[in-house]
């Protein structure tokens, strides 16, 4: 059945001390807002009410969403008064999920349960049991064991506070009720809010059945009011991750050091050692080692290759059993074809390394293609810009460029043709054919030292 969704995320979040709104700042390199968006998007939500008050630019810029629709809160006035921003989107016919927008780990097989809960009641609510529930709305039950009640702990007898099943804020319930029950609501209570969790007793009182769902794990439904708890949940998170990985097949060297702000998808026996940090998409083939300190942002790696210690590899494709590193940098545009080979420091920005080609050490090759089998001496350089314009730099197949040689694009060597070390090149190298561009050796026999004056 359709479902629409609200999301409460109008609180300003004073504890986090930022000039971001608290539901922007991340988890896992996403917005916490954004997360439970693309959850409830995996789930097909009709729409997506955002119940927001503050930043509403930043977030607008921030967050985007398929059937995102924006309510604002001018002023925070409780839960139950934010849902009602949202209530006039709600369709009577329709049920409506509400989610906090500062728990950000909520996993969909557990928002899931609870519409299955739904499917068989009026109202659902998601609850955990907590050693230490201070500060939640406790879970009321009657002496038969049904839910009766939502209530705050300010609000709460001292017999109430001694309850450890609590609210997590997300439950689910028909529109039309909801809207029914939001009219009724009064702020008259310890806090002078208008609580969302009064509609409970409500919908008790109206003999609705009420029932509740757990997650697997308490971290899905805890909130984030300060830097304390966002980097608590971001650990969670990674751990999850990780595990996720090794459950794929991955071997991490330690779970505990890699960290992964995207999506990582690996084949079969990947190797990660420690310190990974993974940014974006990033692929990775059967077989592939990813050495210590490497960050990974947007690229494929595929399978055989290695990527060793302290390499950067951004906006790249890394090709079938090639070696990149140690200290090597690929950036935007960087393609390695199979057994192609780069070493430490050197740096490739938009530039295609054929076949088996090689640049073992200390150089840049950018806006340049080079072919298979050619070999890139230490310390070459392409020169492609001057200043104004970027220009290429062509390296036919199995060229060998000398050590230290500046190629001045636009500029071109033909295939198997040989630069000898130390050149500047500035004019067009044919197939088959050596440059020497440099001043001949001179060699003065018996030659006076200067001595002091
Ligand atoms: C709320 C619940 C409590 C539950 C707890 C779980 C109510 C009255 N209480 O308490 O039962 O145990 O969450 O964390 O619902 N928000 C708005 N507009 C507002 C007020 C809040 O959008 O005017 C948003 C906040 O941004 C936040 C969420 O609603 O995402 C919860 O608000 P919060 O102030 O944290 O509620 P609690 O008092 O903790
Ligand atoms: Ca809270």
């Amino acid at each position: 059945m359709a479902f629409s969704v609200v999301v409460l995320a109008a609180g300003k979040g004073t504890r986090m001390k930022s000039s971001l709104p608290k539901v922007l700042h991340k988890v896992g390199g996403v917005p916490m807002v954004q997360r439970i968006i693309n959850t409830v998007e995996q789930m097909q939500a009709s729409a997506v009410h955002l119940v927001y008050g503050h930043g509403g630019d930043q977030l607008q810029d921030e967050v985007s969403g398929q059937n995102l629709n924006w309510c604002l809160q001018a002023e925070q006035l409780g839960t139950g008064h934010a849902v009602q921003q949202a209530a006039p989107h709600v369709k009577d016919d329709e049920d409506v999920l509400v989610l906090v927008g500062d728990a950000p780990l909520i996993r969909q097989q557990t928002l899931e349960r609870l519409v299955k809960v739904k499917a068989d009641c009026d109202l659902a609510l998601l609850t955990v049991e907590l050693d230490d529930p201070t500060g939640m709305g406790r879970i009321v039950r009657n002496e038969q064991g049904n839910i009766s009640a939502i209530v705050e702990h300010k609000d709460a007898t001292d017999a109430q506070r001694e309850i450890r099943e609590i609210n997590t804020g997300m439950m689910m319930m028909n529109g039309g009720d909801l809207k029914r029950w939001l009219s009724e609501l009064s702020n008259d209570n310890a806090q002078g809010e208008y609580y969302l969790t009064d509609v409970i007793a409500m919908a008790a009182a109206q003999g609705k059945v009420i029932q509740a769902a757990q997650p697997d794990e308490v971290a899905e439904t805890e909130g984030v009011n300060n830097r304390v708890h966002l980097a608590k949940l971001e650990r969670v998170l990674q751990r999850w991750q990780a595990e996720a990985l090794m459950h794929g097949g991955a071997t991490l060297a330690d779970p505990a050091r890699v960290d992964i702000r995207g999506e990582v998808q690996t084949g079969s026996d990947v190797f990660i050692d420690i310190n990974a940090v993974f940014e974006g998409k990033v692929v990775l083939g059967n077989n592939v080692s990813i050495g210590p300190n490497c960050i990974l942002r947007n690229c494929t790696v595929t399978d055989n290759a290695v990527i060793e210690a302290n390499s950067i590899v951004e906006d790249a494709q890394v090709g079938e059993a090639c070696t990149v590193g140690p200290y090597a940098r690929l950036r935007p545009g960087a393609v390695l074809h199979t057994k192609a080979k780069v070493g430490n420091f050197v740096e490739i920005k938009k530039a295609i390394l054929g076949e088996g080609a090689k640049a073992n050490h200390l150089t840049y090759l950018g806006d340049a293609e080079i072919g298979a089998g050619a070999n890139i001496g230490a310390g070459t350089i392409t020169c492609n810009y001057d200043g104004v314009n970027k220009s290429k730099t062509l390296i036919g197949k199995h060229a060998f460029i000398g050590s230290n040689s500046s190629l001045v694009a636009p500029v071109s060597v033909g295939d198997n043709a040989t630069v000898g070390a130390g050149s500047v090149v500035t004019t067009d190298v044919e197939d088959d054919a050596l440059t020497v561009a440099r001043a001949r050796q001179r060699n003065i026999a018996n030659w006076p030292r200067p001595t002091k004056k």
